[in-house]
């Protein structure tokens, strides 16, 4: 009688950026190499991975949460195998497995070509650590596993070399690093064949990419020269390599999206240095300006800090100015959270916790309504969106996203995921516009 193999089945949670989405889909692609399908039920896997975030201290609080929860998983179904993979593993290293008996696995960034023979000892009873990491890896020849159509994340480099003080990034990533060009090049290629709409270039400081011969402004223009139909978006740039020659291939390709997300952090200079940002709010401010006359569609996001160390009130009213000042279409905002070995770390923790969030608090409530007047301004306005997918709230909805990042919901009348549609602007909130599909397009 012939044995049925039963198929193998992973079941994957991502926690933090996107390098981590996109690594996930690496990890996956390790993965069906040997075997095993993607499930999206934890109780029917025999392998339970967890792709981890470093970043603040409550990113990782939620994942030792999970991993406890797992604990009863595992005490229920002893075959199954626990992996804690990412930035976390590469911090805490044998602490994950030393403190608690459900991991079986701990992988860094850099060491996911190794899991199948991780796995097998894992099999065998031996608990696997690999957290190297790596000034080469950049996964260049492996196909991501993706498991939706529309968009795709490219990771085109790694690693971070810019060390800001209160930044856990360059340990968990290590050194930058990047890939060819004509890689990427390959890859885009081949996903406008399988009919990709999007393609989302990232990197942790994704415009100091350098192959040896290409800038990010070659890199960006020859992925955007592959199919005008494909849209281009990249992530995150920093203040630093952001210069005029980005600037001109951003203002002069058509499906370069118009949205620049450029983390500011703080206001006050005095303040940016503390964080070894190494701009200047001058320069920043600077940036801007020439951005927005090459651009004048453009849309803008940021991420600020609030009460980094031995930050005063009138830092923080600096840092209020300059959200007054740019008007931000949007931000991500977060309260400082001191990571150990960190420069910042050393610097202590002086702000006390109520100051912290009373400030971040003040800056989210002005970026909110900064952020409502500029979406309400589009009342009435025709706007271009590639349609994403179906809305999560109603099957009679889809949602779309203009070129500008702003998320779009309307009507789903005749059109389908996948398509550009132009949509009339009818009501606006912080974070969406409402509208209506113009029928007829062209
Ligand atoms: N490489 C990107 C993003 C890195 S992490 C960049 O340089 O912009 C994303 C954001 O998290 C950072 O921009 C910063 O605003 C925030 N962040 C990083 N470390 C933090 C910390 N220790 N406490 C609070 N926020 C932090
Ligand atoms: Fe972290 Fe700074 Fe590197 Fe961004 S640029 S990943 S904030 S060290
Ligand atoms: Fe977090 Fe690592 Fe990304 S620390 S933000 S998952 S690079």
């Amino acid at each position: 009688m012939q044995m049925i193999e039963k198929t193998k089945k992973i079941y994957v949670e991502t926690y933090g950026c996107q390098m981590n989405v996109a690594d996930t889909e690496v990890v996956l692609s390790v993965m069906d190499g040997i075997g095993y399908k993607l499930t999206q039920q934890a109780d029917q896997a025999d392998v339970i991975f967890v792709n981890t975030c470093s970043v603040r201290d409550n990113a990782e609080a939620r994942v030792k949460q999970r991993v406890s929860e797992l604990k009863n998983h595992k005490r229920n179904n002893p075959e199954v195998l626990i992996g804690i993979l990412g930035c976390m593993a590469e911090r805490l290293r044998t602490e994950l497995i030393d403190k608690n008996n459900v991991v079986d696995l701990v992988v860094g960034p850099d060491e996911y070509r190794k899991l199948p023979k991780l796995i097998e000892d894992a099999q065998a009873g031996l608990r696997g650590i690999a957290v190297k990491l790596s000034r080469v890896e950049n996964y260049d020849d492996i196909t991501p596993l993706r498991t939706e159509g529309i968009s795709a994340w490219l990771s085109v480099m790694r690693g971070c070399d810019k060390f800001c003080t209160f930044c856990v990034v360059p340990f968990t990533r290590g050194r930058e690093r990047s890939r060819s060009l004509n890689s990427v090049v390959e890859e885009v290629c081949k996903l406008s064949a399988q009919g990709f709409k999007e393609v989302t270039l990232l990197g942790q400081n994704v415009n100091s990419y350098h192959d040896g011969r290409n800038d990010f402004s070659d890199l960006l223009k020859s992925v955007a020269e592959v199919d005008s139909t494909i849209r281009v978006r990249y992530m995150t740039s920093h203040p630093q390599d952001m210069d005029d020659k980005l600037i001109e291939t951003i203002a002069s390709h058509k499906n370069i999206c118009k949205y620049v997300h450029l983390p500011v952090q703080s206001g006050s200079n005095r303040i940016l240095k503390l964080m070894n940002r190494t701009y200047t709010i001058e320069h920043y401010l600077g940036l801007m300006s020439k951005i927005k006359r090459a651009m004048p569609e453009a849309s803008f996001s940021t991420d600020f800090i609030a009460g980094f160390p031995t930050e005063t009130k009138e830092d923080h009213q600096m840092t209020l100015d300059i959200m007054k000042e740019v008007r931000y279409d949007g931000a991500f905002m977060f309260k400082y959270s001191p990571r150990e070995n960190t420069k910042a770390w050393d610097m202590g923790d002086d702000v006390p916790e109520e100051l912290k969030v009373e400030r971040l608090s003040e800056i989210i409530e002005i970026q909110s309504i900064i952020s409502q007047e500029i979406n309400q301004s589009m009342i009435g306005k025709e706007v271009e969106v590639l349609i994403e997918r179906d809305s999560s709230r109603s099957a009679d909805d889809l949602l779309g996203r203009t070129d500008t990042n702003k998320k779009t919901l309307f009507a789903r009348e005749d059109a389908t995921v996948g398509q550009y549609r132009k949509v009339k602007i009818e009501r606006t909130n912080a974070q969406t516009l409402f509208g209506k599909l113009i029928s007829n397009v062209n």
